[in-house]
């Protein structure tokens, strides 16, 4: 009896990750979030002086890094090398980095088989860009959640603002809108809804809504 393997796929904002943790938890299955092994990634070779344009030292460099996601009571982390980069992460520089790290093809080529790897026996709901295409294409369904640009700036403002951050509407959107242009526009497995997804608008849905209308289409498949 092997489980399902849910993917959600999409650009940036879109409440993937918030959406896929809430299914998981419904579910009892296994959150993968393949956006932080990108930027665990991208974190330390920041912290390293590495080139986000230099594939080949990138390429040693990730060789170097333990990337676990790992469940601590209730919370996901993210651990690099044993330690805790939960919260690093998700820094704007990080964030403005991230897809010059993702776009080359050896990265890529690791990160997939991981990611593959921990979905081998079923029973997870993984988040990414190319889960749908390239990491899952045998996916048991397949998401894609989108919502607009403004739509997407706007929550992640709010969301800054109740955290006490400060936040600039107009930048979010202009970096929300490059790197998903990056994201886009690249060779190696680009953002894109796959042909057999489903696609989901959240623009003026709201998150359980959302969560729901998967929960329903996997009900129905399984
Ligand atoms: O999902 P999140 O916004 O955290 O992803 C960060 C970045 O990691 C994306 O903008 C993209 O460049 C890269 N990524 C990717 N493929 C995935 C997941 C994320 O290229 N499956």
């Amino acid at each position: 009896n092997t489980q399902m393997n849910i993917a959600i796929d999409g650009p940036a904002g879109a409440g993937k990750s918030t959406v896929a943790k809430l299914l998981a938890e419904k579910l009892e299955f296994v959150y993968i979030d393949t956006g932080a092994m990108y930027r665990a990634l991208t974190w330390k070779a920041i912290k390293e002086n590495v080139d986000v344009n230099d594939e080949k030292v990138l390429h040693q460099l990730l060789k170097e890094c333990d990337i676990a996601l790992v469940n601590e009571s209730g919370h996901s982390l993210v651990k690099l090398n044993g330690q805790d980069v939960t919260e690093e992460i998700r820094n704007a520089s990080v964030t403005n980095n991230v897809s010059y790290v993702a776009k080359h093809p050896l990265i890529r080529k690791e990160m997939v088989s991981k990611q593959q790897l921990l979905a081998a026996n079923g029973g997870t709901v993984m988040d990414g860009r190319d889960i749908g295409t390239a990491v899952l294409p045998e996916a048991n369904v397949k998401i894609f959640l989108t919502a607009s640009v403004e739509e997407r700036a706007k929550r992640r403002h709010e969301e800054n603002i109740s955290k006490g951050m400060s936040s600039d509407l107009v930048k979010l959107k202009e970096d929300i809108a490059k790197r998903d242009q990056i994201d886009s526009e690249r060779d190696v497995a680009p953002l894109k809804q796959a042909e057999d997804a489903i696609v989901l608008d959240s623009t003026s849905m709201s998150i359980e809504e959302v969560v729901e209308n998967i929960y329903g289409v996997i009900v129905e498949r399984d």
